[in-house]
């Protein structure tokens, strides 16, 4: 029997080629996997028929756009997750899904090896094969844009000469890669790290130096997971669909980043997330009334450690599904309504309530209603500095010596 080999399907050009260029170097039939993580464009019938015209003997698509909400944004959005405090792992948290889909399609279609279209700089690489080497053990990875040398030129040249159903001549300067979580820009113009983007370079972001009016929104949450908004029920999906709308036209969740690659790289990013930072914002400051000090302050060491995994490739390590175990069990009380301002690039947060809320009014007035009894506190801080001033006294005397 003839070799199969799934491919990561785009639709773009280079995965076009990719199809074609794998069938001649290794003689294999190619299942084209298209996965639908909201990224938004061409249908994914569209990109099926594209795929068949490409030579694909079979094209497997799959609308996983709540199953990315559900089972990556969410967890990301528990664990407030942002690599190096500024990137919420947006590439990051799509190539598991993909991952899974396409595994799904190697064995409905018996096929025995996995191909993408990444380059052998990136972190995605790393990603797709570390998490095909996870779920389908057995599976070999081929990248034939880094091991079957598949240039951009070349591509060109031979979907010219083989006439694909492909548009060849439109020329994008940038490498993007958006899905419903957010959007990624890099190369080009961006490489040199003085230079500011241009507008252009945006999608889900208005420009927030000419904002329209400030948008106040209530979200409400229950567990951790945004349920409704303005008091109207909504899926994880929606939320984040309505806050890409509504933030991303006050130019919120814009971010222009230098980032450490997995690969050792320090590489320009310029990401667009607006529905994921208004609700990471909004999660954060449910969580700051609904968790308890000493908990919180270890979650935010998690979440960073978590965050590096995810951004890693370990999406389906054991330390990570340990760590999920710990932020899942954060998110208990985390239940309640936030109401920010969108405004000028900003989500501000301006109101909270929580049925399960720790702030005790009674404990925090300076008026009257004071349950605190302010006589504890001098002896509290006596015990509580008492280690640092031994140590102290005992540096005093040998330094005297
Ligand atoms: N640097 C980001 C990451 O590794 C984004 C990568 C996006 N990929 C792309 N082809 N533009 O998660």
């Amino acid at each position: 029997m003839t070799e199969r080999i799934v491919l990561a399907y785009s639709g773009g050009l280079d995965t076009s080629v990719a199809i074609g260029w794998i069938g001649e170097a290794t003689g294999a039939e190619v299942i084209a996997v298209a996965v639908d993580v909201g990224q938004g464009g061409e249908s994914l019938e569209t990109i099926r028929q594209r795929a068949l015209g490409c030579g694909a003997v079979e094209a497997y698509v799959a609308d996983a756009s709540d199953e990315f909400a559900n089972e990556y944004c969410m967890p990301t959005l528990k664990a407030n997750g942002l690599y190096q405090g500024h990137y919420p792992l947006v590439s990051a948290i799509s190539r598991p899904v993909i991952v899974k889909h396409l595994v799904k399609a190697a064995r409905e279609f018996g096929a025995t090896t996995v191909a993408h279209g990444c380059t052998g700089k990136g972190n995605d690489q790393v990603r797709f094969e570390v998490g095909i080497q996870t779920l389908g053990p057995d599976l070999k990875c081929i990248a034939p844009v880094r091991d079957l040398a598949l240039t951009r030129d070349k591509a060109i040249a031979f979907a010219e000469e083989k006439g694909l159903p492909i548009e060849t001549t439109k020329k994008n300067p940038y490498s993007i890669d958006q899905n419903v979580w957010g959007r990624a820009v890099e190369t080009g113009y961006l490489e040199d790290i003085w230079n500011a983007p241009t507008k252009d370079i945006y999608d889900y972001t208005a420009t927030p130096e000419f904002p329209p009016a400030p948008d106040e929104v209530v979200i409400s949450f229950e567990a951790g997971v945004p349920v409704a908004i303005d008091g109207v029920k909504v899926t994880p999906l929606q939320a984040i669909k309505e806050l890409n709308r509504r933030a991303g036209a006050q130019g919120v969740g814009r971010i222009d980043v230098v980032e450490d690659r997995l690969v050792g790289i320090k590489s320009r990013e310029v990401y667009e997330a607006p529905g994921a930072m208004a609700l990471i914002t909004a999660h954060k400051h449910l969580e700051d009334i609904t968790v308890e000090r000493e908990q919180a302050r270890f979650k935010a060491t998690v979440g960073q450690r978590w965050s590096e995994l995810v951004y890693d490739g370990q999406w389906f390590s054991p330390l990570k599904r340990s760590l999920d175990a710990f932020i899942e069990d954060t998110q208990k009380y985390v239940t309640g309504d936030i109401r920010m301002t969108l405004h000028g690039g900003q989500a501000i947060v301006n109101g909270r309530r929580s049925d399960t809320s720790l702030y005790d009014f009674n404990l925090a007035t300076y008026d009257t209603g004071d349950t605190f009894d302010q006589s504890m506190a001098r002896g509290f801080i006596e015990l509580w500095g008492m280690s640092a001033k031994v140590a102290s006294g005992r540096d005093i005397r040998v330094a005297g010596q």
